[in-house]
């Protein structure tokens, strides 16, 4: 890591890309950071102004007990998301022009709805959410996969105030019914089914094993969408298209309040339960619209494509809310970058003539690994910006991203930010920074980053640190649905009154700052967040598990992949098919995403004396290491398991 600014080429930005510039280039950049910090509420209240409210009479833009961990941006103001990202837009000229172009999992399949027809179709969604009795303050949860109704479901659900909670629809049944109980939602959206590579997958029959233990869902709304014979519920199952039909066209918007809750989104955590991340209204919107022009540049016409799923917070706030806040044509893409051919996604890219393509390293890497053959095979050249994020992305990939992908002309803007953030916190800005590769470099307008050692001493230029961010912004998470002291905790309490990012970083002379991954137990699997004490509870529902401890290795296309450490019970012995079914426990449990790369089973596990794993010790020997890169292990319970472990490794 060390030596990456040395090994660093710069780009700096060009005159052409400065003209073009939203925020004025360096100097302009500079003067708006330089007042965001200064007076962040007078900053946000001129910001404000980039959205339509029934009313800004707020009695104050920025409220903040800290003791408590309570804030608020512009309470008692009145605004409504639908309205924001569709309404006034068609007001404004835009009913005809593409909102949602949508390319199905089958090239010949796609869909392009316009301003005015997303709003419809949002409307009388709202309508059917109405007459099943949802009510502002109720919780929805959307189980679909990358369908254009799954944005209109978010959609409507703004336009009443309900809060949506959206579970990614590869997750598993049990993963679904722990995120419906733990929000109690009251109905539930999904499908009959999905496609993923030419391939149906099933995603009803997990949504009704779910539903077995959710009391609380009275209606379920489901989408027809592969046709296959699927379990219906007499009195609580209903066909999106049936209920659609009998829809009235206009809903009017619920005039919510800048502070009401807008969604839940769950993530993982270092302890094994899911948080439910809670956004709010106003300021979620604010700032991930401004944050949507500023770093994506976008100006109007553009194609923009982010090629996430809407089950990540990447695509609440840049396939959804951002671009159609921001009255953008934003690209959703259902398949996968390998079907029906390797060069899916420059098929896709040239037939709509992206202007703007937002991915993560993971897909960089794997596009990299498969060969130039395949981007170059299209015509590339609509393309004048690329994105990444999700975790970071190593100068090779990069350069690699920078000279095929974008021809040597794209800026690539790297993005940071979390589930938490609810908007991009340091990036680049094209025409602004002087990109370096692998640096996500610049904090955005009212980000204060902080990078600290662990006794709270602030970092020299260039000393690996802890990255935190000082004082609360507008979209950040407001609490974790029903669990503020934990909330506080991992987020708050670590420095009072600073937000701990969970992440690494350093700051380097120029003062850009490099994202050094995470220093928790999460573990980043191609770009997805998952949590190591969530996968140990999944094995250890396996009878034969006795104990379970999991840590990342890197990997070279999904950056770290999940090695497991396992000891099994008294009357159990290791085989290939124990190893089998434990890998197939967690995907059950958890989903295919947390599917274990490794499985070592051993007789013990690295120990303190009053019982705590070692993970640092157990993450290095997964990683390679030996006796002596292990560090002091005389502190360890039984100090000779630890040979044990080397000699067991698998590789
Ligand atoms: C990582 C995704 C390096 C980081 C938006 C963070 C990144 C976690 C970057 C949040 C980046 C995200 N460079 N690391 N550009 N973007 N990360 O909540 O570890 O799914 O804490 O949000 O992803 O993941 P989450």
């Amino acid at each position: 890591m060390s030596d990456k600014k040395e090994a660093g080429k710069l780009f700096p930005p060009t005159e052409e890309l400065k003209k073009m510039s939203l925020v004025g280039g360096p100097e302009g950049y500079k003067k708006m950071y330089e007042e965001s910090i200064r007076d962040p509420p007078a900053f946000w209240e001129k910001m404000s102004d980039n959205l339509d409210w029934f009313s800004k009479d707020w009695d104050s833009v920025f409220n903040w007990d800290k003791e408590s961990g309570h804030f608020t941006w512009f309470k008692g103001g009145k605004l409504n998301v639908s309205y924001n990202c569709l309404d006034r837009h068609v007001l404004n000229g835009k009913k005809n022009q593409a909102a949602i172009i949508w390319e199905g999992d089958d090239p010949n399949e796609t869909r392009v709805l316009t301003y005015g027809e997303l709003l419809t179709e949002v409307e009388k969604f709202a309508n059917v959410l109405k007459s099943k009795g949802v009510q502002k303050g109720d919780r929805v949860s959307v189980y679909l996969p990358m369908i254009p109704e799954l944005a209109i479901t978010l959609l409507a659900c703004t336009r009443i105030g309900a809060i949506h909670s959206v579970v990614f629809s590869a997750f598993s049944a049990e993963a679904l019914f722990n995120r419906i109980d733990d929000c109690a939602s009251k109905l539930l959206v999904t499908t009959d089914g999905g496609y993923r590579g030419g391939k149906k997958v099933d995603i009803k029959g997990n949504a009704n094993e779910a539903l077995e233990k959710c009391p609380t869902v009275k209606d379920v709304i489901v989408v027809r969408r592969t046709g296959a014979d699927v379990y219906m519920e007499e009195g609580r199952d209903t066909w999106w298209h049936d209920e659609m039909e009998k829809a009235p066209k206009k809903c009017e918007p619920e005039k919510m309040d800048a502070e009401d809750p807008l969604f839940i989104l769950y993530t993982s955590g270092s302890t094994g339960k899911p948080k439910g991340v809670l956004h709010t209204t106003g300021g979620y919107l604010l700032q991930t619209q401004l944050s949507f022009q500023y770093v994506f540049n976008y100006r109007p016409g553009e194609v923009y494509w982010c090629t996430a799923d809407v089950g990540w917070i990447t695509g609440h706030s840049y396939i959804v809310y951002g671009p159609l806040s921001a009255g953008a044509t934003t690209l959703m893409f259902e398949g996968v970058p390998n079907y029906p051919g390797l060069d899916r996604f420059w098929d896709v890219a040239e037939k709509w003539k992206v202007d703007i393509f937002y991915t993560a390293p993971t897909a960089v890497r794997m596009m990299r690994k498969t060969g130039e053959q395949w981007p170059k095979m299209h015509d590339l050249s609509s393309i004048r910006l690329l994105g990444s994020v999700g975790e970071p992305i190593d100068p090779e990939a990069w350069l690699w991203y920078h000279d095929v992908i974008g021809g040597g002309r794209c800026p690539i803007v790297d993005t940071w930010w979390q589930t938490e953030t609810g908007s991009i916190m340091i990036a680049p800005l094209p025409g602004v920074t002087t990109l370096k590769p692998g640096c996500a470099t610049n904090p955005m307008f009212g980000i204060e980053p902080l990078v600290c050692l662990e006794d709270r001493t602030v970092c020299k230029p260039g000393e690996d640190g802890r990255l935190f961010i000082k004082k609360p912004w507008p979209s950040q998470a407001r609490t974790i649905w029903g669990d503020h002291q934990r909330y506080m905790d991992t987020y708050w309490n670590v420095i009072p009154g600073h937000y701990f990012t969970g992440d690494g970083g350093r700051m380097d002379a120029d003062g850009d700052i490099w994202i050094l991954g995470r220093v928790d137990d999460v573990i980043s699997v191609a770009g997805h967040r998952i949590g190591a004490a969530e996968v140990e509870a999944a094995f250890l529902t396996h009878p034969a598990v006795a104990e379970a401890a999991v840590v990342p290795v890197p990997d070279e296309i999904k950056g770290e992949a999940i090695y497991t450490f396992v000891t099994l019970k008294d009357g159990y012995s290791e085989s290939e098919d124990l190893r089998k079914a434990l890998i197939n426990q967690v995907r059950k449990e958890v989903g295919p995403i947390a599917t274990p790369k490794t499985v070592q089973f051993t007789t013990g596990l690295p120990k303190t004396r009053s019982g705590k794993i070692m993970r640092r010790i157990l993450r290095k020997i997964a990683g390679g290491g030996m006796h002596e890169d292990l560090g002091d292990v005389s502190t360890l319970a039984e100090p000779e398991v630890v040979d044990v472990l080397i000699k067991g490794r698998i590789l």
